[in-house]
């Protein structure tokens, strides 16, 4: 457990109270004429960071001091100005962060998940980090309270969304961390339960708007598919390249060598560039990852490459966007990491259940560690190199990003 003081918010009732937000160029019908004076917001808030220590920002809310980060930009009145920002969605993936971050300063935010209330930082407000709770609901709901907040200015901030995942034995084993630049939204389907379908089908998932399997969806609801900045994901690879990765247990290492030689499951842990796939049901097994590559091909018009399987990253995402679209978070600033924990169908010889129920994969440990391993790399360069490289967007997108329905502009590159 960590020494860690819960933050006084004495300014909580009066930023709640008051609509915060700084008109931008592009949020003209947006909340603005602030209706407290922010230096006097600034002067009065006090944190506790541990228990006999006292820090007071007496700067006003509108200026910046060097490494101690104040807002200015995305929301007037705001305190906070974190560089980085890293999103766990379980107790297992924060520890590592918060502990091996120092991450010590907890923030009260309203709106956050009952089990993950804080927000975590560190001395400078600099690197943070939270945990929105597991499953599109929590992360949706989670990220959009964050995002929200009065306490905080993303304009600037990098989002690193950091958690475990499924893995496609084709493309990962157990520890690998995945980059992925396309999370698609596998959940938006219809279904009839597979024991009632027509002898030619091979599954009964349809897609929206269709009446056979795997044909392209003619009803879109825009959160089916998003592309995020591919430069950016590729300088978090570039980095990653230099890293060691742990192989794991020696169970691990068993595990991985079940499976056909020819597949990356049966090879040491890497780094991969392949995308992920966002869905609620937890799934496993060789029929559902037929059903999830066949969407991943007719979604992106066979550019998505799916290899990795969570619960939350597109719902994280569409929050993002929604933000960005008013000039409250940077799309272009959004890595995924996702470490492979266990394998998404079985190796020969294990029927599916036998293998989801009773095989012992055990990689989330393994995951774990990679995950901070690479995206320490990250946050550490985006420290260091906060000045040259990334407050001024040296990182910009050359690929389009965004979701269907090219909410923040340009021409989505994968078509229906
Ligand atoms: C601060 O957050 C950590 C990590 O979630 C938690 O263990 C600790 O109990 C929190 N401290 C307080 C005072 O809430
Ligand atoms: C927001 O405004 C900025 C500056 O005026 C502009 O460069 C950018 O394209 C706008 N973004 C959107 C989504 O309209
Ligand atoms: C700040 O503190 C002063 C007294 O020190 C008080 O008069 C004022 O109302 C406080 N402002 C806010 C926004 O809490
Ligand atoms: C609290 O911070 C002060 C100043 O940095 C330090 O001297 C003290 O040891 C810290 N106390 C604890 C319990 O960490
Ligand atoms: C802020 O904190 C980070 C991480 O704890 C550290 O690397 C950095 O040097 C600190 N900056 C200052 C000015 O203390
Ligand atoms: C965290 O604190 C420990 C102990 O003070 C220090 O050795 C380590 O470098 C710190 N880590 C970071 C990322 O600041
Ligand atoms: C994954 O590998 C299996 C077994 O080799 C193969 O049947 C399947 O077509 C592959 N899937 C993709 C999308 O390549
Ligand atoms: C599916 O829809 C097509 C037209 O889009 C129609 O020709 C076909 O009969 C339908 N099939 C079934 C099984 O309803
Ligand atoms: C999920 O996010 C990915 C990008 O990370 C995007 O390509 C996909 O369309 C999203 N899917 C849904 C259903 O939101
Ligand atoms: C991981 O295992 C491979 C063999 O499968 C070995 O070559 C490599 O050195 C191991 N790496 C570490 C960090 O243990
Ligand atoms: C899977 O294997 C287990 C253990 O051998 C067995 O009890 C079960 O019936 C098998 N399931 C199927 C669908 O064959
Ligand atoms: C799909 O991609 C191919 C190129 O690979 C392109 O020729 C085709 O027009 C695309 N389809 C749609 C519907 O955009």
């Amino acid at each position: 457990m960590l020494a860690a003081n819960l933050l006084t918010l004495a300014l909580a009732p009066a930023a709640l109270a008051f609509p915060l937000f700084k008109r931008s160029a592009n949020s003209s019908n947006f909340l603005d004429t602030p209706q407290v004076n922010s230096s006097e917001i600034a002067n009065n808030f006090t944190i506790s960071t541990n228990a006999t220590q006292t820090v007071s920002l007496i700067q006003p809310a509108s200026t910046s001091t060097g490494d101690i980060s104040v807002g200015s930009g995305g929301k007037f009145g705001s305190i906070f100005k974190p560089k980085v920002f890293i999103v766990n969605m379980f107790t297992r993936e924060e520890t590592t962060w918060i502990t091996n971050e120092n991450l010590t300063v907890n923030i009260t935010v309203p709106m956050l998940s009952p089990l993950y209330p804080h927000v975590h930082s560190n001395e400078n407000f600099t690197v943070m980090s939270f945990t929105t709770g597991e499953g599109e609901i929590n992360a949706a709901s989670s990220i959009t309270a964050l995002l929200m907040s009065p306490l905080f200015d993303f304009s600037e901030t990098y989002f690193i969304v950091s958690g475990i995942a499924g893995g496609s034995p084709n493309l990962t084993t157990i520890g690998s961390v995945t980059f992925p630049k396309y999370a698609v939204q596998v959940g938006l389907a219809y279904e009839i339960d597979s024991r009632e379908i027509p002898s030619d089908w091979p599954y009964g998932y349809v897609n929206f708007g269709t009446n056979r399997t795997n044909m392209p969806p003619s009803t879109i609801y825009g959160s089916e598919i998003f592309e995020l900045n591919e430069n950016l994901r590729n300088r978090a690879m570039w980095l990653a390249s230099n890293v060691s990765l742990s192989n794991g247990t020696v169970g691990n290492v068993a595990f991985r060598d079940r499976y056909n030689s020819s597949l990356a499951a049966y090879q040491p842990p890497k780094i991969v560039a392949c995308d992920t796939a966002t869905s609620d049901v937890y799934w496993s097994g060789n029929n559902i990852a037929k059903v999830v590559e066949d969407f991943f091909a007719v979604i992106s018009n066979n550019t998505a490459t799916y290899c990795s399987t969570q619960q939350e990253d597109n719902a994280t995402l569409e929050a993002i966007m929604r933000a960005a679209q008013f000039g409250i978070a940077d799309y272009n600033r959004v890595v995924i990491q996702r470490g492979i924990s266990d394998f998404d169908r079985a190796p020969p010889g294990l029927n599916a259940t036998e293998f989801f129920f009773d095989a012992n994969q055990g990689g989330s440990r393994a995951a774990v560690n990679n995950l901070y391993t690479v995206g320490s790399v990250l946050v550490n360069d985006i420290i260091e190199n906060w000045d040259s490289l990334y407050q001024v967007n040296h990182f910009q997108p050359g690929n389009y990003i965004g979701d269907y329905f090219e909410t923040l502009g340009g021409d989505k590159n994968f078509k229906k």
